[in-house]
C-alpha cells in the first residue's frame, strides 16, 4: 500500500471549513480501495498567520513542501490583508515558483443540479478549460510612479513567452487527443496585437503536431457568449491567465453554483508537487458558519488522487459527490440547508458503501 504525504494548506475562510471534508473522502477512498494512505503535512500560512507573524508563509515554505507528493489548499484571502498582498504572498507565488503552468479546470454540470441555463442537460455541459498559470497577465512586472499624485502613471505588464505558450497549447492539444479532437483557443488578436497575435501564431505552428484535432481560434468575449448560448460546442478549450481566470468563473455558474468547481495547478513534468484547491475563494461574508458547500473541495481532492495515479480512488470520491448532488444533502448555494459537514458526512458515507 502506498503512502501519500500531503502539504495541507486550509488557509482562510471557508477554506478551513470545506478542507477537512475533501480529507475525509480522500481517506474513506482508500480504506475502501486499499491501494493507499495518507499522511498530512499542516501549515497554517493564512491572514490570520499574517496578522500575527507578518508574513503569509515562512521563508522556507517551498523548501517545506517540495518533497510533499501534492498540495491541498483551501482558500486565502480576509478582510484585514488586502487581497494583492495575502495573494502575492502565497498563492501566486506558488503557482510561479513550482512553476504549475496549467490550471485546470474541468466544467462539468452534475446530474440533480440546477443549473441557471434553462434546458440545457449534464451532457451538453461538459468541458475542461486549460487556463495557463504562471505567466500572462500575472506575470507581476509593472510599477507605479508618482503614486497618488495628478501626475501618477501605472504599468501592468503581460509577458507571453515562447516556451510559457507553447507548453500550455501543447498540454491543451494532448488533453484534446485524450477526449473530442477539437480545441478552441480564446485570443483577442483584433486588439491585442502583439501578445494575442503571437499566442495565435504559436497555437497554429503546435496544431501542425496535431493533424487529428480541429482548431477553433475565438476571441474570448464571443467565447464567454459562446459557453452561456451554447456550451455543448465545447470540450477543450485553452486560454492565457486572465482569460482562463474569468472564463472559469463563468463555468462555475454555468454548473450551478460556485460551491462546485475544482482546480488543478499542475506541473505536468511531476518536479514539483501539484496544487489543488476549490475554484471559489474564502468567502469572508458566509465563513464561520458551517454552510459553505464542500463539494468543490471535494472534487480538487479527486483531482488531486487522480494526478497521483489513484484511479479508482478518484473515481470512487468523483462517484460520491455525483451521488449527494442527485440525492443530497444540499447546502444552501444549492437551494438546500445542509450543513457543509452533512455534505462531507453524506459523501464519505456512499464512498465507504462501496466496499
Ligand atoms: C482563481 C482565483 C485567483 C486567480 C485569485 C484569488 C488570485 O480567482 O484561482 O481563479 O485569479 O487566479
Ligand atoms: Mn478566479
Amino acid at each position: 500500500m502506498k503512502k501519500h504525504r500531503l502539504s495541507i494548506i486550509p488557509g482562510d475562510g471557508v477554506g478551513v471549513e470545506v478542507v477537512p471534508e475533501g480529507l475525509r473522502a480522500i481517506r474513506a477512498a482508500g480504506d475502501v480501495t486499499g491501494s493507499y494512505s495518507i499522511e498530512t503535512v499542516d501549515f497554517p500560512w493564512s491572514c490570520e498567520y499574517y496578522a500575527k507573524h507578518g508574513r503569509m508563509m515562512d521563508d522556507d515554505a517551498l523548501d517545506r513542501m517540495r518533497d510533499t507528493a501534492a498540495i491541498y489548499l483551501g482558500a486565502i484571502g480576509f478582510p484585514g490583508v488586502p487581497d494583492h498582498v495575502s495573494l502575492w504572498n502565497m498563492l501566486l507565488p506558488i503557482r510561479q515558483k513550482f512553476d504549475l503552468y496549467i490550471n485546470l479546470r474541468p466544467i462539468k454540470l452534475l446530474p440533480g443540479i440546477n443549473g441557471p441555463l434553462r434546458d440545457r442537460t449534464p451532457e451538453q455541459i461538459d468541458f475542461v478549460c486549460i487556463r495557463e498559470n504562471t505567466e500572462g497577465e500575472y506575470c507581476g512586472v509593472g510599477g507605479r510612479l508618482r503614486a497618488g499624485t495628478p501626475d501618477e502613471v501605472v504599468m501592468q505588464t503581460a509577458i507571453f513567452t515562447r516556451k510559457g505558450t507553447e507548453r500550455v497549447v501543447r498540454y491543451a492539444f494532448d488533453l484534446a487527443m485524450k477526449r473530442k479532437k477539437t480545441l478552441v483557443s480564446g485570443t483577442k488578436s483584433n486588439a491585442l496585437n502583439y501578445s494575442m497575435v503571437f499566442w495565435d501564431e504559436v497555437v497554429a505552428e503546435v496544431a501542425k503536431e496535431y493533424p487529428e484535432v480541429s482548431v477553433q481560434n475565438q476571441h474570448v468575449d464571443a467565447l464567454a457568449a459562446r459557453m452561456v448560448l451554447n456550451p455543448q460546442q465545447l470540450d477543450v478549450v485553452v486560454a492565457s491567465n486572465l482569460f482562463g481566470d474569468i472564463l472559469t468563473d463563468l463555468g462555475g455558474a454555468l454548473q450551478g453554483s460556485l460551491g462546485l468547481p475544482a482546480s488543478g495547478n499542475i506541473d505536468p513534468t511531476g518536479k514539483n508537487p501539484s496544487l489543488f484547491e476549490p475554484v471559489h475563494g474564502s468567502a469572508p461574508g458566509r465563513a464561520g458558519k458551517g454552510t459553505a458547500n464542500p463539494m468543490a473541495a471535494i472534487i480538487a481532492a479527486a483531482m488531486m488522487m487522480e494526478t497521483l495515479g489513484e484511479h479508482e480512488g478518484a473515481q470512487l470520491i468523483n462517484d460520491g459527490v455525483a451521488h449527494v448532488a442527485m440525492n443530497g444533502p444540499k447546502t444552501m448555494d444549492l437551494g438546500g440547508d445542509a450543513k457543509t459537514k452533512d455534505v462531507g458526512a453524506a459523501v464519505e458515507a456512499y464512498i465507504r458503501s462501496r466496499k
